[in-house]
Parts: C-alpha cells; sequence; structure tokens
C-alpha cells in the first residue's frame, strides 16, 4: 500500500496530528488545500490554539478550499466561506484577498467553475491537500462517476451526500442541489495530501479507498494514484481496512 497510514484511538490526537503535519508544512509562499465539514474541525481548532500560542503564523500562505454550495455565499452561515471564517480565518493571521474559495453567489455557476480552475493553476498547484472522505467515497465534492481527469466543475450533489449534510439545513431537501467542486484533476496535482477520516460510518469508504482496484465509482481511490499520501483514522474509521 503507497500509503503512510496512522490509526489514533483518541479523535483529539489525531486532531493533534493533523495541525502538526500541516503546520510543519507551513512557509511563506505555502499554497494549503483545505476542507470543510465535520471532520477537520479539530485540526483547525488546534491550528487556531498554534497560532495564539506563537508557533505558527499562515501570513505568508495563500489557501484554496475544495469546494462551496452553489447559491450560498460567506453571509449565510451554513456556506462553507462562512465555516471557514468562524473555524480558521478569522483566528489567525492570514492575509486579507490570500484564501480562496469558490464564489457560491456567481449566478453563471459554470462560469465561477472555470474561474475558480484558472486561479488555481495561476497560483497552484497546491503543496499540500487535505482532504475528509464522504460515505459514498467523494473527496471533494467529486461524486462516485466523476472521471479522475475532470477539473474544477459543478456538481450535482448525490442524495446521501444532501442526507450526510442535512444538519445545518434542517432537512436533506433544503440542502442545495449544487456544488462547485476542485476536481479529482486538481487534488491529484497537490504535491502531498493529508487524507482524514473519523467514525464507523466512513469505515468501509476508507477499505474501499485504501485497498480496492482504483475507480471512478469509490473517488477517493483515486488517491492510490498519488506518490505521498499521509491517512489518518481513528479507530472506527479504520475498522474496516486489513492493516490497523
Ligand atoms: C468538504 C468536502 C467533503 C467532506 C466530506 C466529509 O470540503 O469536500 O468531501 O470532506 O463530505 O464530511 P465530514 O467531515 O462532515 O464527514
Amino acid at each position: 500500500m503507497p500509503f503512510s497510514l496512522e490509526v489514533f484511538d483518541d479523535p483529539r490526537e489525531l486532531d493533534r496530528a493533523a495541525a502538526r503535519w500541516l503546520a510543519a508544512r507551513v512557509r511563506p509562499g505555502a499554497v494549503l488545500g483545505l476542507a470543510t465539514g465535520n471532520t477537520p474541525m479539530g485540526m483547525y481548532r488546534e491550528l487556531v490554539a498554534m497560532h495564539r500560542r506563537g508557533e505558527l503564523s499562515l501570513a505568508g500562505v495563500r489557501t484554496f478550499n475544495l469546494d462551496e454550495y452553489v447559491g450560498l455565499g460567506a453571509d449565510d452561515p451554513r456556506s462553507y466561506a462562512a465555516y471557514m471564517l468562524e473555524h480558521l480565518f478569522r483566528w489567525v493571521d492570514i492575509a486579507p484577498g490570500q484564501w480562496h474559495i469558490p464564489d457560491g453567489l456567481n449566478p453563471d455557476p459554470e462560469e465561477e467553475a472555470s474561474r475558480y480552475d484558472r486561479l488555481y493553476w495561476e497560483l497552484g498547484p497546491c503543496d499540500v491537500q487535505v482532504l475528509g472522505i464522504g460515505r459514498n467515497g467523494h473527496i471533494g465534492f467529486n461524486e462516485p462517476g466523476t472521471p479522475f481527469d475532470q477539473g474544477t466543475h459543478v456538481v450535482e450533489l448525490a442524495w446521501e451526500t444532501r442526507l450526510a449534510n442535512a444538519e445545518a439545513f434542517g432537512s436533506p431537501e433544503a440542502v442545495p442541489e449544487r456544488a462547485i467542486t476542485l476536481g479529482i484533476r486538481n487534488i491529484l496535482a497537490a504535491r502531498e495530501i493529508l487524507l482524514l477520516a473519523k467514525g464507523a460510518s466512513k469505515a468501509e469508504a476508507v477499505r474501499r479507498a485504501l485497498e480496492e482496484e482504483p475507480s471512478p465509482d469509490l473517488p477517493a481511490s483515486a488517491l492510490q494514484l498519488h506518490p505521498r499520501v499521509t491517512v489518518y483514522l481513528d479507530r472506527e474509521a479504520a475498522r474496516a481496512i486489513s492493516r490497523p
């Protein structure tokens, strides 16, 4: 298996290790690829704590987020722009204008996806890409069936993704139907990748991603094609893999 894999008994220890992994790669001019969702919240909390202790400055970095819902902007607390402000950017010294996320309010989402893709290749690719994984094996919002060579695009979210993300919206029907996401092509272009997964609901997707033949049916299996992937799992997310 080409991955460097670590399994943590204590999810807080996973958060700290993920924060240390990312902080060790921060240097002036670094381009960091970031994820949202429940999984990396603890990592962001640890990064903010490191910043407060004077151990980390993000002053010289640029960031690219993976994805945003079509129709939501930073003023909407359910947007990923709002998530990033709340969990990281407002607490650290990243320079204004140095963080990037697709604009969910662009009335032409296809045009926004093209703009974001151009920007990604102008300023990037990313030095590092942090990823979570969906129960259906998505990375970013690249749902099952996405070709591995696709760039940034507008995606029709899978029903199971809308179900998984329903809490913030009150019901799965209220979750936006579409999102803009970096493609697997962008993700694989990062120099290094950190994949994080917590909880039993991710165990099967993790097993297939790490142990089955790479296939667009399970988008995270594309990571097997990348030479430098680190995987941090909690005990529950690791329970289906053959090498715990
Ligand atoms: C988030 C993203 C998604 C999530 C995945 C897991 O920017 O791109 O792929 O990483 O849906 O979400 P959580 O961590 O909420 O289980």
